[in-house]
């Protein structure tokens, strides 16, 4: 058993099931990494897990314990993180402000606590603490929304495209830090990625989507080396 366990799950909007029979379990302490052609259902599948999208049939579960239709912030209480494809965060406040709403919940001596930790992961953003959000450049924006997530100290970080829209210096600097957050700090990562190559690389195990269908669960190295899966639906 994972610390993420997702059994035959269909997923989509309305009566439309985008995502079908979908089933990996994710291990503590690693990153699982989903790839697949553009509109194959990675982000529905991801807003399933969380509690966005319309789960038609299956199971999640988290920690052993069934979450399928608890809603977003229950799960994030139990210990899971969801940073959408387009960040999180609010354009017109500072970015300390941000991280207080991020932990509005969090008691104020735990946030002071948490937060000298993440500054610790991110030591760029104190200096960036007092800035409006609007005025961050993409990459600084993508940290602050990883920050946003990890001052609640998740378990498990499920992260839908973190590298979208960054230059290749600035996405090689978040590819790092997901190491970091998987070799250091014992997070377990669930890892949407248009860089198949990069995510695979860097990745453990993988799902590979295609048209809402699983083509292939396994170590993500295997993935990289299936010549045919690899070129055909991933251009690698
Ligand atoms: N809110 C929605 N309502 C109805 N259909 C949707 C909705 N969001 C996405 N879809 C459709 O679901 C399908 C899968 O979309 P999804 O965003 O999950 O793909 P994706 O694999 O994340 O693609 P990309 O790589 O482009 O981000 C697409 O056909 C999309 O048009
Ligand atoms: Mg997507």
């Amino acid at each position: 058993m994972g610390l993420l366990d997702v059994e035959d799950l269909s997923v989509g909007y309305g009566k439309m099931e985008i995502v079908n029979g979908v089933s990996f379990s994710a291990y503590k302490n690693e990153i699982f990494v989903i790839v697949g052609p553009n509109g194959s259902g990675k982000s529905t599948l991801l807003k399933g897990l969380f509690g966005l999208a319309k789960v038609f049939r299956g199971r999640v579960l988290f920690n052993g314990n069934e979450v399928t239709s608890l809603p977003p912030h229950k799960k994030s209480l139990l210990g899971l993180a969801y940073l959408p494809q387009l960040g999180n965060t609010f354009e017109n406040l500072s970015v300390y402000e941000n991280l207080v709403l991020a932990a509005h919940d969090l008691p104020r001596d735990k946030f002071e606590e948490r937060l000298s930790d993440i500054l610790g992961i991110f030591p760029a953003l104190r200096n960036l603490l007092r800035r409006k959000v609007k005025t961050l450049s993409g990459g600084e924006r993508q940290m602050l929304a990883l920050a946003m997530n990890l001052l609640r100290n998740p378990l498990v970080l499920m992260m839908d495209e973190p590298t979208a829209a960054l230059s290749p210096k600035l996405a090689a600097q978040v590819f790092n830090q997901i190491q970091a957050l998987r070799n250091e700090h014992g997070l377990t990562i669930i890892l949407v990625e248009q860089n198949a190559l990069k995510a695979l690389e860097i990745g453990d195990r993988a799902l590979l989507l295609v048209s809402g269908q699983p083509k292939f669960y396994g170590a993500s190295k295997e993935l990289l080396e299936n010549r045919e899966l690899a070129k055909l639906y991933l251009g690698i």
